[in-house]
This record gives C-alpha cells, sequence and structure tokens, in this order.
C-alpha cells in the first residue's frame, strides 16, 4: 500500500474508500477505479469532508490518466475533471485540488503523465496531515486549560488526510493534556456528529459526549462550553465561512453567550477569489435526508423539504481562524488580506 490514512488507502493503481454512509455500525471499503467512481463516491457521501473530498479528486484523476494509458493527455483528461467538478459544489478543496492536478500535468502525456498525477495526488494526502498536525498546534494558543469544546459535523480523520481540522485541534489538546471534554452536536440531517465524530473520538479513547443540536444553547447558557471549534468548506476573501448547516446558529450562540467561536481550516479551504460569503454555492440535499432517520420516515412522504447542506457564518461572528500557518485573529478583510500577503510572500 503506497498511501493510507483512516479512510482513504491508496494502493498505486487502485483507491480504497472507506464508506462513511454505513459508519458506525459496518466497516466497508468500497474500490474506486477511475474518474467516475471516484465522482459518484464524492456526491454520495462514501466520502466527505473538504480536504479528503480534494484527496480522493486527486487519485480520481491519476486512476484515469492510468486507464487512459498511451492516450493520456490533459485533453484526453478533460471530461474526468468536469465530472469531478461536479460532484458537489461547495467545498472549495476539490477545486483547489482539480486545479493543482491540472496544472501539474502541464503537457506530460501518456505513461509520464499519470505517473506524475499519482505521485501529486498522494503529495496532496501527505500535505493535508502535515498541515492539519500544524494548524492543530496552532489552535492550542487559544484554548484554556481543561478546555470543554463543543464541535460540529465530522472534521476529523475521516473528512482528511488525518489527524482533522477542528478535530486535529482537538486531537492536539488531547495530546498536550489541555482539553477536558468534548461535546458533538449530532448535525441533522446527515448525523455526521452522532455517527462519525463521536465513533472517531471514542476509538482515540478521547472523552465525548453527543448532544441533540438543540441542545447547545442551554450547554452554553450553563456554563458547561468554554469553546467552540468548526472546521470550514469554503473561507471567503473576507473571512466569511461555509460549513456544515447548522454552524451559522452556533455562531450565533456562542456571541450571545460570549463563548470564543473558532474556525480550522487548511489553506486549501481559502478562496482569495471569493469575496464574500454570499457568492459561495450552497448544496441542496435530497428531501429525503430531512423526511427519514435511519431509512427509517419521521415525516410525512410527501412533505416538502428544503435541505442545504451548508450555511454561512458572517466573519463578525468569528474570533480567530486557524490554518497551518497561524491563527487570524478577529478575521474580517483587512486582517485576511494580510495573511494572504504573508503567505504568497
Ligand atoms: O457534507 P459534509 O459531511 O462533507 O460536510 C463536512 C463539513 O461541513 C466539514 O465541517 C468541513 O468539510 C470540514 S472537514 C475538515
Amino acid at each position: 500500500m503506497a498511501l493510507a490514512s483512516l479512510a482513504i488507502r491508496w494502493h498505486d493503481t487502485a483507491l480504497d474508500l472507506l464508506d462513511q454512509r454505513a459508519l458506525p455500525t459496518d466497516t466497508t471499503w468500497l474500490r474506486i477505479t477511475d474518474a467516475r467512481e471516484a465522482a459518484h463516491a464524492i456526491r454520495e457521501m462514501v466520502v466527505r469532508g473538504a480536504p479528503a473530498i480534494g484527496i480522493t479528486a486527486g487519485y480520481g484523476l491519476a486512476l484515469e490518466a492510468q486507464r487512459l494509458g498511451d492516450q493520456a493527455s490533459l485533453a484526453a483528461l478533460a471530461p474526468a475533471f468536469e465530472v469531478l467538478a461536479a460532484s458537489r459544489p461547495t467545498a472549495v478543496n476539490l477545486f483547489w485540488a482539480l486545479d493543482r492536478l491540472r496544472q501539474a500535468a502541464g503537457d506530460l502525456s501518456g505513461g509520464a503523465l499519470a505517473q506524475h498525477l499519482s505521485e501529486q495526488a498522494e503529495r496532496l494526502h501527505r500535505d493535508d496531515l502535515a498541515a492539519n498536525r500544524r494548524l492543530g498546534e496552532a489552535g492550542l494558543s487559544l484554548l484554556p486549560q481543561e478546555a470543554r469544546v463543543y464541535t460540529h459535523c465530522n472534521t476529523g480523520a475521516l473528512a482528511t488526510g488525518g489527524h482533522g481540522t477542528a478535530l486535529g485541534i482537538i486531537r492536539s489538546a488531547w495530546e498536550a493534556g489541555r482539553l477536558r471534554s468534548v461535546y458533538a452536536g449530532e448535525t441533522r440531517p446527515w448525523q455526521q456528529g452522532a455517527r462519525l465524530t463521536s465513533w472517531e473520538l471514542m476509538q482515540d479513547g478521547i472523552p465525548v459526549t453527543l448532544v441533540a443540536d438543540s441542545c447547545a444553547a442551554m450547554l452554553m447558557a450553563q456554563g458547561e462550553v468554554d469553546v467552540v471549534i468548526v472546521g470550514a468548506d469554503r473561507i471567503a476573501a473576507n473571512g466569511d465561512t461555509a460549513n456544515k448547516i447548522g454552524t451559522y446558529s452556533l455562531a450565533v450562540l456562542a456571541r450571545h453567550h460570549g463563548i470564543p467561536f473558532i474556525v480550522a481550516a487548511p489553506d486549501s479551504t481559502l478562496d482569495a477569489a471569493m469575496q464574500d460569503g454570499s457568492g459561495i454555492v450552497i448544496e441542496q440535499r435530497p428531501a429525503e435526508e430531512v423526511r427519514q432517520v435511519a431509512g427509517q420516515p419521521c415525516a410525512p412522504a410527501d412533505c416538502p423539504v428544503y435541505n442545504p447542506a451548508f450555511d454561512v457564518t458572517p466573519a463578525a461572528l468569528i474570533s480567530a481562524i486557524v490554518t497551518e500557518n497561524g491563527v487570524i485573529p478577529s478575521p474580517d478583510p483587512t486582517a485576511m488580506a494580510a495573511y494572504f500577503a504573508r503567505s504568497a510572500s
């Protein structure tokens, strides 16, 4: 095996993905052999989480180049780029990864192109793990001793190349003896918090308490939460942040209760070309996700449903954004521009 993390195993000529739809009851791996299958796995949430989607797209392209053999070229790969780009719209990591591989392809062709794309996809995978470890360390400065953290969705090793983003800070805090406990919001309707975050943290022996999303306000009012840490799918140039639906409500609650609200994401989640959050395309998901729980009806079968997968938290509600390159306190257009200028130099 060339490279493996909790949910993504790369074998040089095939990719295995841990089917996150089946967790926590079953650990089933699905084999991916071309770009179309990779796109399907992303769309159907076999793999999810912004960085993991980007890594999968990278491997999907490498597999497609292998499949094309002598015929592989940037032009021949155009349909593969297209099908992957159409898989999910909100997480910018997907488009970032596709751009990185497009640039890496240059005018290579055939076996040389396939080999190069494979190496570049592995690099995305490795770099994401390294970025998350740095991000985890950087976030420690924002936590009190014995921190009680509230988090949302799943931002862990399942959602990334390893370690995690918001869960990366939580993991690093646990390793550093700075963490008392974690509240994981269940994250209706797909239940990433209930099905994935609780599973992941329990595997590592990190104390986690699962709560219904609607419990967050009361926990905060009772003084049980020191800090809220969430991930991101796309951070605009002014700091507005798209993340799992329900994130915005948590930011409003945190502000009301005077609790720091921290966003953790690698640079691959920053979209300098997106002026503010109003331009971010929000994915709409199937009505059945809301009308059912674990495949069982919980609403009339024909009840109209609105099911956006993400919301946008205004930068003004965010206390800090943490990346692998440090902390951006009180993100606003000026702070973000200074960060982008620093990263470019
Ligand atoms: O729909 P999902 O499960 O892909 O949504 C995931 C999230 O919103 C995460 O918070 C985000 O991608 C960051 S993962 C490190």
